[in-house]
């Protein structure tokens, strides 16, 4: 579907649902356990796998000794590169146009080589009868290596990164006049380094599959973000055409980009399954999620402002550092976000890479502008210190009518009406603007702001929406809940749009067997699924409508769809009309039947000319209020209220929960997560949630959520996006409220007790 075709697509009939605080379909079957996750089903002659994690970062395995795990009692068959059956090698090159790419995250065709590429690669699998056996069996499983030299340092390696061109439909670097001479003679300036460490996956539930082979035949349940995409990779990997693969997917325990990809455990409890010809089940551990699954870069920036002594930013330099893996992953976006924001006449962005011996980079919220954001937001922070001004007036004063590089005509920017409400709800005005000058007894009090921005975009996704002749209708589209509510609100919209009670919805997903939408990331899944819903409900009421005009007597004779309202379960004209299960009735139908389907080339075509013209994006202001202990340098966060522009909200609960969760990962961002890697050895030392810090109860105070709700023009239904831009600037509002607490500017994730010391 064309833009113009979405904006014509923005109906305005009547919502009922759409907006209300409408609680999650799946709930119930959650809280109450009858949710089955992937690692919960059962299947005669089921068997568990466990890995064997690689202990060096890089080398080869000489000798590989089995036999002490081989003669556990239980073990069905150890699996090495020795005995296992090869898969086909992942994808070379990715391409938005072959799915089977996308969904690759490692090159590396486990068992099927001597090599080692990073510390915590599965180098074996053990089957047995239960899963304390196999894992027990793996324990005892020996491989002997010959050890290469390996870079797993990212500091170290830092000054080897080279340029990366950025990545199709994000833009990468960017050159707007002279930024460097304009800094050089800016009155006013501030040029700063930041740094941030790697993050891993912690999602709720652990990677887990269970994989069931009939012949040639897969069936998989495994937690997924992209079941298409995991469905095409595993069919080029296995050498199945994609159709002979089901992915079953209802229920996620979280994935935010770690469960975008397959990794090692999914492909090799496939593998496991097909070697040995019973069902398998491979449930990940803790610490089999950090050495298995990718996680966010580590990044070093820079970001240079100048400025007149008004105000005026005169200069952006931004430029980064991220790493992928050798066998994989993904240059970090991380300057986009200084694509967007500031009106600045001169802007200079460079992102440079530099590749380890570590496992893959991969998506984890808001990727590139979670990092980006907290380099650029501190740096206008201490700019505005510099200058003695608010640093919200700096950056209202900043505000650009079009897209500061590229001059696109920006389609909806409420940022001005998000900082206006934040401040008096927060109360702003009652901040001191001296550093350490509020304080609570022996608390240090700090007040900040930050612009949280996420570009949106749609993907394709096909939907089939069928009418039943008892009023059901049903909602065919195989998109992805991991908790955030998305079936939910496609059941508002459908409901809406077709004028019948939520509860007469159905919503089939989270199966490969059905139209394939998009995949839940990039915060496109609702726009996108939202999209075609609307296109193939539009359809199923004009076949409805024909019906319905032949009948006779029909009220509806000689009537176009343009002048109904689909309402009370039928279609009416004025007073009069239709109801659906009367029309279908009379004219001796079972059902009615609309799909709406999409293509990738045509979206990816179309997507690179809309981006030529518009710039599109969710954003908001987020406000924090931290207390530093004057002695002990230990930091609360005691208040935080965000505000945001995400178009229309489609259910006030759900996007309130998922910017609220945003900002709780945010803050974690700024005082906990970090992945300690070993600079001898490239293992990960705290991969545990033990040792890994993330926020927990204790950490958080109530977050107040607040949005403008006003639709985008050119989005369906006026929707942005929810799922990302809470992160976004989280992290520089907690630095900045400990900067005007403490008077410390902390550029260096996560800002611990004794960096404000
Ligand atoms: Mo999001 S990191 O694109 O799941």
């Amino acid at each position: 579907m064309s833009i113009k075709e979405a904006k014509a697509e923005n109906t305005t009939a009547p919502t009922r649902y759409v907006g209300q605080a409408i609680a999650r379909l799946d709930g119930p079957a959650k809280t109450t356990g009858q949710a089955r996750f992937s690692a919960e089903h059962a299947y005669p002659d089921l068997a568990y796998a466990a890995l064997v994690y690689s202990t060096i970062a890089r080398g080869r395995i000489i000798a590989i000794e089995t036999t002490e795990a081989r003669g556990v009692e239980g073990v069905v068959a150890v699996l090495t590169h020795e005995n296992a059956p090869a898969m086909k090698p992942a994808p070379k090159k990715m391409s938005m146009l072959d799915p089977a790419s996308v969904a690759s995250s490692t090159t590396v065709n486990y068992l099927a080589t001597d090599e080692v590429h990073w510390n915590g690669q599965p180098v074996a699998v053990v089957v047995a009868e239960t899963p304390e056996t196999a894992r027990y069996a793996a324990s005892l499983v020996r491989p002997t290596y010959e050890q290469f030299p390996a870079a797993v340092d990212f500091a170290a390696g830092a000054s080897d990164a080279v340029p990366d061109k950025g990545i199709p439909l994000l833009g990468g670097p960017a050159n707007k006049s002279d930024a460097a001479a304009a800094l050089a003679a800016a009155p006013f300036s501030v040029d700063l380094d930041f740094s941030t460490p790697q993050h891993n996956h912690n999602a709720l539930e652990p990677h887990d599959t269970t994989a069931v082979w009939n012949g040639d035949q897969l069936s998989l349940h495994e937690g997924s973000q992209n079941i298409s995409g995991l469905r095409a990779h595993l069919a080029q990997r296995f050498g199945v055409p994609a159709e002979a693969i089901r992915v079953l997917s209802p229920f996620v325990g979280g994935g935010v980009g770690g469960k975008t990809r397959p990794w090692a455990g999914t492909l090799l409890a496939v593998l496991a399954a097909r070697a040995t010809g019973r069902p398998i089940r491979l449930a990940l551990t803790r610490e089999g999620v950090y050495h298995t699954v990718g996680g966010r870069t580590a990044s070093m920036q820079r970001v240079a402002l100048g400025a007149e002594a008004g105000g005026q930013l005169t200069a952006l330099l931004h430029s980064s550092v991220s790493r992928t893996g050798r066998v994989g992953g993904m240059p970090e976006q991380i300057t986009t976000v200084s694509r967007h924001l500031y009106a600045a006449p001169n802007i200079h962005l460079r992102q440079h890479m530099v590749q380890l011996d570590l496992l893959s980079n991969t998506f984890m919220r808001a990727p590139g502008e979670a990092l980006g954001s907290f380099a650029l937001e501190s740096a206008m922070d201490e700019l505005a210190c510099e200058l003695g001004m608010d640093p919200i007036e700096l950056r209202m004063l900043n505000e650009p009518d079009r897209n500061p590089v590229g001059g696109q005509r920006i389609t909806h920017r409420m940022l001005r009406e998000a900082y206006a409400l934040g401040a008096e709800r927060f109360g702003w005005k009652n901040r001191d603007p001296q550093a350490r000058s509020m304080r609570d007894g022996r608390w240090l009090i700090g007040m900040g702001v930050a612009t949280a921005h996420l570009s949106s975009m749609r993907m394709p996704a096909s939907v089939t929406v069928r009418l039943g002749a008892d009023g059901a209708l049903v909602v065919r589209c195989g998109l992805h809940e991991m908790g955030m509510g998305a079936p939910t609100v496609q059941a508002q919209v459908a409901a809406d749009q077709m004028g019948v009670p939520m509860e007469s919805v159905r919503i089939e997903y989270g199966d490969s067997d059905l139209p394939p939408s998009a995949g839940a990331f990039g915060s496109a899944q609702t726009a996108s699924v939202t999209a075609s819903l609307l296109a193939a409900c539009t359809k199923l009421k004009k076949s409805v409508l024909r019906l319905a005009r032949r009948l006779p007597d029909s009220p509806l004779k000689g009537r176009k769809l343009a002048e109904l309202e689909a309402r009370d379960g039928g279609l009416y004209h004025r007073g009069s009309g239709l109801r659906y299960t009367d029309i279908l009735a009379a004219a001796g139908r079972d059902h009615v039947e609309a799909a709406y389907k999409t293509n990738m080339p045509a979206f990816v075509a179309q997507t690179a000319r809309d981006l030529r013209f518009r710039s599109r994006a969710a954003s908001g202001a987020q406000f924090c209020e931290v207390r530093v202990d004057a002695d002990t340098g230990e930091i609360r966060v005691s208040r935080w209220l965000g505000v945001f522009d995400v178009g229309t909200v489609l259910n006030a609960r759900t996007a309130s929960s998922q910017l609220r969760g945003g900002i709780i990962w945010g803050i974690g961002m700024a005082l906990e997560e970090q992945s300690l890697i070993d600079p001898r050895n490239g293992r990960i030392m705290n991969p545990s949630l033990a040792e890994y810090h993330v926020p927990v109860h204790a950490d958080i105070p109530h977050i107040d959520v607040d949005y403008l709700n006003e639709p985008d023009p050119t989005m369906p239904l006026g929707l942005l996006a929810v799922g990302e831009v809470g992160i976004t600037g989280a992290p520089a509002a907690v630095a900045n409220a400990i900067r005007h607490a403490t008077g410390k500017r902390v550029r260096d994730l996560p800002i611990t007790l004794d960096k404000v010391l």
